[in-house]
């Protein structure tokens, strides 16, 4: 028993941190109540480390982009979808370098924005999140959990190389 826990616990430290959510419902709860049709666009900034996108696809929500500035975190969740990984695009990538070829109904951020610190990073995420939302339909989620921020900080210097 001992030695079991032994084992897991250093891979479960690795990448399920103070802000890791089992089941994203406070996320899924707003989303569910736009009561959206399942052919919405839906992006979540900075979400390869969560499990929002397996309840969308058990949602049945069918156009579905995980993006991500850490391809381990991509990488991480495709594992765990396995054929299901197929159903979402995947965009490793900065966001405040992204380009979008399509606008989105629905742009959730859980904890991503608090990344950016500088006063560039803040102004190009907020001129890409309103050029990539559709007009006139915005729905945005941003949510930051506090009891994260500490590992969030030490997060970040691992972020470009091998994710959090
Ligand atoms: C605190 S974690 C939150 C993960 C997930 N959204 C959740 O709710 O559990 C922050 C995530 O944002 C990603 N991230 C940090 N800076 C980023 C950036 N500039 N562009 C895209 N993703 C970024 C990290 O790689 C990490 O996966």
């Amino acid at each position: 028993m001992t030695r079991k826990i032994r084992q897991s616990a250093p891979e479960r430290l690795r990448h399920e941190v103070s802000w890791t959510e089992e089941v994203p419902v406070t996320s899924l709860e707003f989303i569910q109540s736009f009561q959206l049709p399942k052919t919405v666009r839906i992006i979540d900034i900075g979400g390869g480390n969560s499990k929002l996108v397996d309840f969308l696809l058990d949602e049945g929500f069918e156009d579905v982009t995980m993006l991500d500035i850490s391809g381990t975190a991509l990488d991480r969740a495709r594992l765990r979808l396995g054929d299901r990984a197929a159903k979402v695009k995947w965009v490793e990538q900065d966001i405040t370098a992204f380009q979008p070829e399509t606008s989105f109904d629905l742009w959730h951020d859980r904890a991503a924005f608090h990344f950016l610190t500088t006063g560039d990073q803040i102004t190009a995420y907020l001129s890409i999140a309103r050029d990539g939302v559709k007009a006139g339909d915005m729905r945005l989620l941003a949510r930051s959990p506090i009891s994260g921020l500490i590992g969030a900080a030490a997060c970040r210097l691992s972020a470009t190389t091998n994710g959090c």
